[in-house]
C-alpha cells in the first residue's frame, strides 16, 4: 500500500462526509490504508512506537477529519502531541518524517465563501491550517496542498459528497508516487 489515511472523527457512525469518503478509500485497498484513531484509542491511550512504526512505513499520509473550532478533533491533537515525538520527529536525531509528503482532507461545515477575509470567518482555509503547516516545516516533511469539501453541516447534498468522494480519490493518486 501507498498511501496511509490517519482517520480522527468522534462519531463517525453520524458522519455523511468522513464515513462516505471512508467507504471510497475502502474499494482501494491496495493503494490505501486506513487508520481510524477514534476506533483505536477509544480510551486516548495512544500507542507510540507503533504509530511511529506505521508512519515509518508510508511516504504518503493524509490526516482526514472534520474541522472542529478550526483545527482537529481532540483525539487527532493528542496524536501529534504524543507521536510527533523529540527525537524520533524532531531534534537533532529527531528525522523519520523527513521528506514525507503529508495532506489535510477535512470537512468543513460552513460554506466556502465565509472563508475569505471578507467572509464570516474572516480567514482563509489556508491562513487557518497554518498549525498544520509550520507543523509539517518542523519535522521537514512536505505539506501539500489540501483537499476539502465545504457546506458539510447542511448545504452539501448526497450528491456533492459522492462527487466530493471521487474527487478525494483522485487527489490521493495525483499526490501518491
Ligand atoms: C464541535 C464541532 C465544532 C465545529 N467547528 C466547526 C468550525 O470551526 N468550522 C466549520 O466550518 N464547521 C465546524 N463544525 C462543523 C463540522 O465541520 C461538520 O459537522 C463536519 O465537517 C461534517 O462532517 P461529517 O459529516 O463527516 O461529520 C463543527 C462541528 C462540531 C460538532
Amino acid at each position: 500500500m501507498k498511501t496511509l489515511v490517519i482517520l480522527a472523527h468522534p462519531n463517525i457512525a453520524a458522519s455523511r462526509v468522513n464515513q462516505r469518503w471512508k467507504e471510497e478509500l475502502l474499494q482501494y485497498p491496495n493503494d490505501i490504508a486506513i487508520h481510524e484513531i477514534y476506533k483505536e484509542y477509544p480510551d486516548w491511550n495512544i500507542e507510540v512506537p507503533k504509530e511511529q512504526r506505521l508512519l515509518e512505513a508510508y511516504n504518503h499520509v493524509i490526516l482526514q477529519f472534520p474541522l472542529y473550532w478550526y483545527s482537529y478533533p481532540p483525539l487527532l491533537k493528542k496524536w501529534f502531541d504524543d507521536v510527533f515525538a523529540y527525537g524520533w520527529a524532531y531534534g537533532s536525531t529527531g528525522d523519520k518524517l523527513k521528506g514525507k509528503k503529508v495532506g489535510l482532507a477535512m470537512s468543513i461545515g460552513d460554506k466556502k465563501e465565509n472563508y475569505s477575509p471578507e467572509g464570516s470567518v474572516s480567514f482563509t482555509l489556508d491562513e487557518v491550517i497554518t498549525p498544520f503547516k509550520a507543523s509539517t516545516v518542523h519535522v521537514g516533511a512536505v505539506a501539500l496542498p489540501y483537499f476539502a469539501v465545504f457546506g458539510a453541516s447542511f448545504q452539501a447534498s448526497d450528491e456533492e459528497i459522492n462527487r466530493s468522494a471521487k474527487e478525494y480519490i483522485d487527489y490521493i493518486f495525483t499526490y501518491q508516487q
